[in-house]
């Protein structure tokens, strides 16, 4: 989001700017790493169309994907982050075709971030939590996140996917289009959202003043303290 890449871009070193897609790729060094940092945007066409570019255009090793997302699963509370160890489309649907949620062709409906990646944004967003007062009352959870071109906000269809799926910790609007992306392009990624409402009937309520003061401190603090680790 644009909060987030305002937050981390004073951060690099070297600082450029290209643009393709639409979209300022921002390339330079952090925490000695060569990193581009981007606005994806919202959905999954706009999050594959992201990733591609990075995968092809800048041959990146890795993707580090945050943002925001809605909790589902009890106890993933306002303010918690979610680290996505699997991830799936829960608006795909090519039934009678292939089963519910499996993405045709691929033979999967579930797509694993690396686990490597994961743990270190897992480790990152604990330290995240021991130095930062906002987020000491965080929790840090790790498992499924679900992705599709909806922003959840009723109670009624965030009940209906917690029905459907009851592992699944989170939603949000693109992390598992960057999965499939990465599993196409044999390349690795870690997903990590902040947790800015709980997919209901309150979802839409001080969005954008979160993702300024929360979540967008809470990604750059993340990143940075991911890629220390690797
Ligand atoms: N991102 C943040 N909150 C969300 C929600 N409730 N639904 C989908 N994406 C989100």
């Amino acid at each position: 989001m644009h909060e987030e890449i305002a937050a981390l871009r004073p951060c690099l070193e070297h600082a450029r700017t290209e643009r393709r897609a639409g979209r300022d790729f921002h390339i330079g060094r952090l925490d000695g790493h060569d990193v581009v940092l981007v606005r994806c945007g919202i959905g999954k066409v706009a999050a594959a169309t992201t990733a591609a570019v990075l995968l092809d255009a800048f041959d990146a090793r890795a993707l580090l994907f945050t943002g925001v997302a809605g909790g589902l699963g009890d106890g993933v509370r306002v303010g918690d982050i979610v680290v996505a160890t699997t991830l799936l489309q829960h608006d795909m649907n090519a039934e009678p075709l292939f089963p519910r949620w499996e993405v045709p062709l691929t033979g999967r409906a579930r797509f694993d971030a690396d686990p490597a990646w994961s743990a270190r944004l897992a480790q990152a967003s604990r330290t995240l939590a021991a130095s930062n007062a906002h987020a000491e009352a965080a929790t840090i959870h790790e498992g499924l996140v679900v992705s599709g071109d909806r922003f959840v906000a009723t109670r009624a269809e965030s009940d209906q996917l917690r029905a459907l799926l009851p592992e699944a910790l989170a939603v949000e609007m693109e992390g598992a289009a960057v999965a499939q992306v990465c599993h196409d392009f044999a390349r690795p990624f870690g997903v990590v959202r902040t947790i800015s409402d709980r997919a209901d009937d309150a979802a839409h309520g001080d969005f954008q003043r979160f993702v300024r003061d929360v979540a967008a401190p809470y990604s750059r603090d993340i990143v940075r303290a991911a890629l220390r680790l690797a």
